[in-house]
């Protein structure tokens, strides 16, 4: 430990009182502070100070008169296409996951503070009826499709799965994979890679001690995916494994559809190097960013970027001028993602600030909580390389199908564990009705198909039986089907009492149908 030349550097950069505890701490102490500060380039983190303090002071700025709605040749949409424009975006994905072009690339660095648990999101089990985790659905979809690509092709394929962590979230994804022997999937093809993180910092410039021996870290932002597929080089490894196409995705969505081929089909059809999958916003003042254009360049632009009024600017047609919701589903070519992660581009991308309440070590060397904002964080926005996109493109899907995501305890109305698993039970009931069954009550009445509303229920209008909370508990293994298909066989003419589960098995390739399952698991 060269501890002087640490101390010049430190006072060099205004940042000394990080050594403030150094005599009072043991020597393994010492150590890890030292191992952490040496690693810190605070040239460059007062430089990125100074800029958040700047873009602060412009917080409230709206950017309306910039603001550009996308060009209508950039956007699809799954309602606007035929059903064989449909199916041959499908044909063109799956011959390019069946051809080993296409990986996932997760992020999954997130510290998940909305939802509360001290563990990966990812590891999340929502009460499902089957109790899968986020990571255990995400894993049999790939499988289910790696199937489906086969199927097309003929030929044995894999969908390599990238998983981008950090310091919070690497080991404990790392133990679960491994406990759960990878859900079935090849150990070498799901690569986990770790993000990087920046310093915490006071408004007065200096870096926060969470603890005597601790500098206050945070991830840098789910654009820092930039900078870790440089440090970890995993854009190589993609190129090893002809890998060209990359669908990004955001951890939480318990309906993602990993790999998308309509997405990808999508995608290449327009020649696209860059492509976002939206939903339409429900509500002008939904709190989603909006893909559109700003001075000629695509972006995303956070809903408190620009005023209520540009927020209900509406087409002839009645649609919100600004609809297009962002999902956190994006695609990539490799060449893209070799441009925008090369240092001249990485650098270019700015840092979004965020106030913060930031734990910190007080005069008498307790750990403080404040109670309000004594500093900032910068993260860095996976979207923000839009800008250098010359072919994009832009997927509109439909919410109820492909966007129910995980954000909140089930103490808050939106985005929690309650609304995740009914989005997908409600779906899968939709599947197994598409497919031709029928639901019957166990004395073999029948029942509708349109679920109770919620005032329905209250005033009585709906029988009895139909007010069940297990009239919705339809669950289908994506094992057996990755977005409803191929479920007719199983299915058509069939009378079902729920709750239902299609899970695979007795054999690996034979579905099977439980029903009417009771909350500890055994058939009425
Ligand atoms: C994100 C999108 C937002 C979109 C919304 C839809 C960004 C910056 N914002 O918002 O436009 O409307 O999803 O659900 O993408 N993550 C990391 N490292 C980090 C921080 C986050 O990997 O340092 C990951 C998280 O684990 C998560 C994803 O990025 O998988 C999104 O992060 P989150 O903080 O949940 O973004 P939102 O604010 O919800």
């Amino acid at each position: 430990m060269d501890i002087d030349f640490l101390k010049s550097q430190l006072e060099d950069h205004d940042q000394s009182q990080l050594l403030w505890y150094w005599e009072s701490l043991d020597k393994d102490s010492q150590e890890k502070l030292y191992n952490e500060l040496k690693h810190l380039e605070f040239s460059n983190i007062n430089g990125y100070f100074k800029q958040a303090m700047e873009d602060l002071k412009h917080a409230s700025d709206k950017i309306d008169n910039l603001l550009q709605p996308l060009p209508t040749e950039v956007c699809g949409s799954v309602t606007g296409s035929s059903p064989e424009e449909l199916k041959e975006y499908n044909r063109i994905g799956l011959e390019e996951v069946g051809n080993n072009r296409v990986a996932v690339l997760l992020l999954a660095g997130g510290q998940g503070t909305r939802l509360g648990v001290p563990y990966p999101k990812g590891m999340y089990n929502v009460g499902l009826p089957s109790k899968k985790t986020l990571y255990q659905l995400q894993a049999e979809r790939l499988l289910k499709l790696e199937r489906l690509a086969k199927q097309q092709t003929g030929k044995h394929c894999t969908i390599p799965w990238y998983i981008m962590t950090s310091e919070h979230t690497k080991q404990a994804t790392d133990d679960y994979f491994k406990q759960h022997n990878y859900f079935g999937l090849e150990k070498e093809n799901i690569i986990l890679f770790e993000q990087g993180l920046l310093p915490c910092i006071g408004f007065d410039g200096k870096i926060i001690l969470a603890n005597k021996d601790k500098v206050a870290l945070a991830p840098d932002g789910n654009g820092g995916l930039y900078r870790a597929l440089r440090k970890w080089n995993i854009l190589e490894d993609m190129e090893k494994r002809g890998v060209t196409n990359i669908h990004v995705y955001c951890v939480d969505n318990i309906l993602v559809k990993m790999a998308d081929p309509v997405f990808i089909g999508f995608c290449r059809t327009k020649k696209a190097e860059c492509g976002a999958k939206a939903v339409e916003k429900t509500v002008p003042t939904e709190a989603v960013g909006v893909v559109c254009k700003v001075e000629g360049h695509y972006q995303v632009v956070e809903y408190s970027e620009i005023t209520v009024e540009t927020a209900e600017l509406r087409r002839d047609n009645g649609q919100l001028t600004f609809n297009a919701g962002n999902i956190c589903n994006h695609y990539f070519t490799l060449d893209f993602l070799k441009h925008v992660s090369q240092v001249e581009q990485e650098n270019q991308l700015k840092h979004h600030v965020a106030k913060k309440k930031i734990p910190f070590v007080g005069d008498d060397q307790q750990i403080v909580k404040p109670t309000e904002p004594n500093g900032i964080k910068m993260e860095k926005f996976v979207f923000d390389v839009f800008h250098f996109a010359k072919n994009f493109a832009v997927w509109e899907v439909l919410r109820e199908d492909e966007f129910a995501p995980l954000k909140n305890a089930d103490t808050a109305a939106k985005d929690t564990p309650t609304t995740c698993r009914e989005a997908l039970l409600s779906l899968h009931h939709r599947y197994m009705l598409d497919a031709g069954s029928k639901f019957i009550h166990s004395d073999g009445s029948s029942l509708s198909d349109i679920p109770c509303a919620k005032k329905a229920k209250e005033s009585g209008d709906c029988q009895k039986s139909e007010n069940d909370d297990q009239f919705n508990k339809c669950e289908v293994s994506p094992l057996v089907s990755y977005a409803g298909e191929g479920l007719e066989d199983l299915l058509s003419g069939k009378k079902l009492v729920p709750p239902v589960q299609i899970v695979m098995g007795p054999s690996d390739i034979t579905p099977s149908i439980i029903q009417n399952v009771t909350a500890n698991g055994t058939t009425n």
